[in-house]
C-alpha cells in the first residue's frame, strides 16, 4: 500500500494523470514493481522509464495526452535476463513529437508490424545491446518505406547477437535508401553475412559507419565487392576487424614477427574508401600481443580508382606493433593530415615507412617506446620527421626518451605544439631556436629534467611567444645551484603554464611556492661567505673609524679646554696686575756678566710688550736686585 501511495503522489508531481497509472496497474505487471516511477524524468521533453520485469507496451498504456510533448524516450532495463519489452502495434501512437527512442540495458525486445507506427519525427533509434531482438523481428517492424521516414541514426551495437543474427545485405541496405540515415552503428555485431554491393549502392546518405569488432558467421557467403562508392561516407570505424573468431586469422595478428607481402597495401582489395574524414583502425587484432611488421623489400602502394588517397584523420592505436620496418613507395599522392599511432609500444619506425605522407600536420605518437630508437638508431630517428615539413603538432609524450638527437626537427619549421611530457629527459634535449613558430612546449612530468645553465640557455633561445608546461617536476630550492633555475622560472613566469602553482622543495623538505622570497633566500645561500667577509670588514672599518672620531673629539675638547684655561688665567693675571694685587708680571734673573745685554735688549723690550697688554703705568718687570725685598721668602716673590 505504501508503495502505491508514493506511486500516485509521484504521478501527481509529474503531472501524469491517473490514466497511465491505472493502466499500468491493470497490466500484467505484478504489484506495480515493474516500472520504477521514480525515474520518470520530471521534464516533459525527456522521459526515462525504468523497467524491472517483462512488460507489454500498448497504446492504451500511454493513454494520457502528456506523451505528445515528449521528444526523448529511454526504456531502461537492468541488463538482466528477467526484463524485456513487447512493443505492440501503435504503442507510440501518442508520441507524435518523439525524436529519440533508446533502449538501454533491455536485452529482450519484441517488435510487431506497426510497432513504430506514428513515429514520423523519430531521428534516432537506438537498439544497442538488444541481443535477443532477431533480424526478422526487426524487419517486421518496417512495414513499408514510410515507416520511420525521418530516421537518421540507427544504433545496432550487439543487436541480435543471441539468436536470429542480422544480415547486412540488400534488404537491410534498402532500409537506408528511403530514409535519410546518416549514422549506422553495427559495432560488435555477430552477423550471418554481408554483401557490400547493394550496401554501397543503397546507403546514399551514410556519413558514419561503425563496424568495429563485427564478426561474420558465414564469411564464404559474403562479398566485399563494392559496386558503388559511398561519396557521403566521412567516418569509418573498422577497429578490431581481425579480431573476428569466425574469419581466418589475419596473418599479422598471429605471428610475433611478420613479413609483409608486397600486395599488403593494395587498397582496392581492402575496399577502403579513399576519401574520408576519419578512419579508425584501432586494435585491429583485438588482442594485446606485441608484433613486428617487417618487409625485406620495398612495398608499392597501388591506389584504387587511380586517384589520390585522402584520409584526413587516421587512427591506428593499440595495435601493439613494436617494430615497423617497411619501406613504402606510393604510386599516388597520399594525403593524411592526422596520423595517430599511439599506444603501440613502437620501438622502431623505418623513416621510409611514412615518407610519402608529406601532408602530415598532426602526428601523435604517445605511449610508445621510441626512446629505444634514439638509443639504438639515433641517425634513423633524426630522419623520422624530416619529410613532414607541414607538421604543426607532434605528440611524443610517454616514450621513455632520455634525450633527442640534435637536428631532429630541423625540417619542421611549422611546428607549433610539441608534447614531450611523461618522458625521462635529463637535459633540455635540443636547440629550440630552430622551432621559430613554436607556441606550446610541454615538458611536464619529466622528473629527471635538469634545468641547469645549458638547459636554460636552450630554453632561452626559443621564441618569446612559446608557452611551456613544466609541471610535475620537483624543482629543488635548497642549494645555491638551484638559484639560477628559480630565478629563470620567475623571469619566465608569463610563458609558463600553471604558473600559479610553481613549487619547489626547500631545505626543510617543505614545498614552497616559487616566489621572490625564495629567490632572495637562495641568493643569500649562494653569497653567504661573501656576506660574512663583507660584514667583518665593514665592522672592523666601522670600529676603527668610530674610535678615531672619538679620540679626535676627546683630544680636541681637551685642547680647547686648555686654551680656555690659559686665556682665563691670563685674564686673571692681567686683572690682578691692573688692580695692583700683583706688583710684577715677570722677574728677570740673570748673571751680572750679562747685565748690559739684559737691560737694553730684554728688559726694555719686555716692559714695552707688557705695557701693550696691561693697562698700567708702573713697572711690570722685576729686574735684578732692585726689586728683591731682602728678607722676604723667595717663594712669595715668584708668580
Ligand atoms: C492498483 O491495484 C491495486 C489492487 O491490485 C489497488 O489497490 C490500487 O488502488 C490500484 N492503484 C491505482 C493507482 O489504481
Ligand atoms: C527490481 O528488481 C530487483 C530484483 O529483481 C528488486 O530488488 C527491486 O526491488 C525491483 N525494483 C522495483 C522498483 O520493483
Ligand atoms: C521501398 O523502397 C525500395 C528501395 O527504394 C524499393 O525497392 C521498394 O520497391 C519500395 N517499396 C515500396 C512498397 O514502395
Ligand atoms: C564504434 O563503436 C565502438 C563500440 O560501441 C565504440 O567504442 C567506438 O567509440 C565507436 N567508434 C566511434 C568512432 O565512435
Ligand atoms: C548466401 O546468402 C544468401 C542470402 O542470405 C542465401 O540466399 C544463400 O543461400 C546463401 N548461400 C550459402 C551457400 O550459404
Ligand atoms: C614517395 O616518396 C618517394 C621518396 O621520396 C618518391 O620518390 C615518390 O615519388 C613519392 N611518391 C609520391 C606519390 O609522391
Ligand atoms: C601565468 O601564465 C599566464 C598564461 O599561461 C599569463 O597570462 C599570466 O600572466 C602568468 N602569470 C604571471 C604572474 O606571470
Amino acid at each position: 500500500m505504501k508503495q502505491i501511495a508514493s506511486f500516485v503522489i509521484l504521478l501527481f508531481v509529474h503531472n501524469l494523470n491517473g490514466c497511465f497509472a491505472n493502466r499500468l496497474n491493470n497490466s500484467e505487471c505484478e504489484n506495480n514493481h515493474c516500472i520504477d516511477i521514480r525515474y520518470l524524468t520530471p521534464t516533459k521533453e525527456s522521459v526515462d522509464i525504468h523497467i524491472n520485469c517483462s512488460l507489454h507496451f500498448t497504446k492504451d498504456l500511454f493513454c494520457d495526452n502528456i506523451w505528445s510533448t515528449v521528444t526523448i524516450l529511454r526504456l531502461v532495463g537492468n541488463w538482466g535476463n528477467g526484463n524485456g519489452v513487447d512493443l505492440e502495434s501503435n504503442t507510440f501512437e501518442g508520441f507524435g513529437h518523439l525524436e529519440e527512442l533508446r533502449f538501454v540495458g533491455v536485452r529482450f525486445v519484441t517488435l510487431y508490424p506497426g510497432s513504430f507506427r506514428g513515429l514520423d519525427n523519430l531521428r534516432v533509434l537506438d537498439l544497442s545491446n538488444c541481443v535477443n531482438l532477431g533480424y526478422n523481428n526487426f524487419l517486421s517492424a518496417f512495414e513499408s518505406n514510410s515507416t520511420l521516414p525521418s530516421l537518421q541514426e540507427l544504433n545496432l551495437h550487439m543487436t541480435g547477437n543471441r539468436g536470429d543474427n542480422f544480415e547486412i545485405r540488400e534488404r537491410f541496405a534498402k532500409l537506408l535508401y528511403s530514409r535519410p540515415v546518416r549514422v549506422v552503428d553495427l559495432s560488435d555485431m555477430i552477423i550471418k553475412g554481408y554483401d557490400l554491393g547493394p550496401v554501397s549502392c543503397y546507403a546514399r546518405y551514410l556519413e558514419f559507419l561503425n563496424i568495429s569488432g563485427i564478426s561474420v558467421l558465414n564469411l564464404a557467403n559474403s562479398s566485399n565487392i563494392m559496386v558503388c562508392r559511398i561519396p557521403s561516407l566521412k567516418i569509418l570505424d573498422k577497429s578490431r576487424s581481425f579480431a573476428d573468431k569466425n574469419t581466418f586469422i589475419y596473418f599479422w595478428c598471429v605471428n610475433e614477427k611478420t613479413s609483409i607481402t608486397t600486395d599488403f597495401l593494395h587498397l582496392d582489395k581492402n575496399y577502403v574508401n579513399v576519401n574520408l574524414d576519419a578512419i579508425y583502425l584501432d586494435n585491429m587484432c583485438g588482442n594485446t600481443r606485441t608484433r613486428n611488421l617487417v618487409a625485406s623489400s620495398p612495398l608499392e602502394m597501388r591506389c584504387p580508382f587511380g586517384s589520390t588517397v585522402h584520409l584526413k584523420n587516421v587512427y591506428f592505436r593499440r595495435n601493439y606493433v613494436s617494430v615497423l620496418d617497411i619501406e613504402v613507395y606510393s604510386k599516388c599522392p597520399v594525403i593524411i593530415e592526422l596520423l595517430d599511432l599511439s599506444e603501440n609500444g613502437l620501438q622502431y619506425i623505418n623513416p621510409k615507412a611514412l615518407w610519402n605522407i608529406t601532408s602530415l600536420t598532426q602526428f601523435l605518437l604517445t605511449d610508445n617506446s621510441l626512446g629505444e630508437m634514439v638509443s639504438f638508431h639515433p641517425e634513423q630517428f633524426q630522419k623520422l620527421f624530416a619529410q613532414f615539413k607541414r607538421l604543426e603538432t607532434l605528440d611524443l609524450s610517454r616514450n621513455k626518451f632520455t634525450t633527442l638527437p640534435d637536428g631532429t626537427f630541423t625540417n619542421n619549421r611549422q611546428l607549433k605544439r610539441l608534447y614531450l611530457s611523461g618522458n625521462v629527459f635529463e637535459q633540455v634535449p635540443f636547440t629550440l631556436s630552430e622551432l621559430t613558430n613554436l607556441e606550446y612546449l610541454d615538458f611536464s612530468d619529466n622528473l629527471l629534467l635538469e634545468l641547469d645553465v645549458s638547459g636554460l640557455s636552450k630554453l632561452d633561445s626559443m621564441s618569446i611567444d612559446t608557452h611551456m608546461d613544466l609541471t610535475g617536476r620537483t624543482v629543488q630550492c635548497s642549494k645555491c645551484k638551484d638559484y639560477g633555475r628559480v630565478k629563470w622560472l620567475l623571469e619566465h613566469k608569463a610563458s609558463i603554464i600553471a604558473n600559479s602553482s610553481l613549487t619547489c622543495v626547500n631545505s626543510k623538505e617543505d614545498v614552497d611556492l616559487i616566489s621572490k622570497t625564495v629567490e632572495e633566500n637562495l641568493h643569500y645561500i649562494c653569497y653567504r661567505n661573501i656576506y660574512i667577509r663583507n660584514n667583518i670588514i665593514f665592522s672592523v672599518v666601522a670600529i676603527v673609524c668610530l674610535s678615531t672620531i672619538v679620540i679626535v673629539v676627546i683630544f680636541r675638547i681637551r685642547r680647547q679646554r686648555n686654551v680656555y684655561r690659559q686665556i682665563r688665567r691670563r685674564q686673571q693675571t692681567l686683572r690682578r696686575l691692573e688692580n695692583g694685587e700683583l706688583q710684577f708680571a715677570a722677574f728677570i734673573l740673570y748673571s751680572s756678566k750679562d747685565e748690559d745685554f739684559m737691560r737694553t735688549c730684554v728688559y726694555a723690550k719686555l716692559e714695552e710688550h707688557l705695557h701693550l697688554k696691561v693697562d698700567s703705568e708702573r713697572e711690570l718687570v722685576g729686574f735684578g736686585d732692585r726689586h728683591f725685598k731682602i728678607g722676604h721668602c723667595i717663594m712669595n716673590e715668584v708668580i
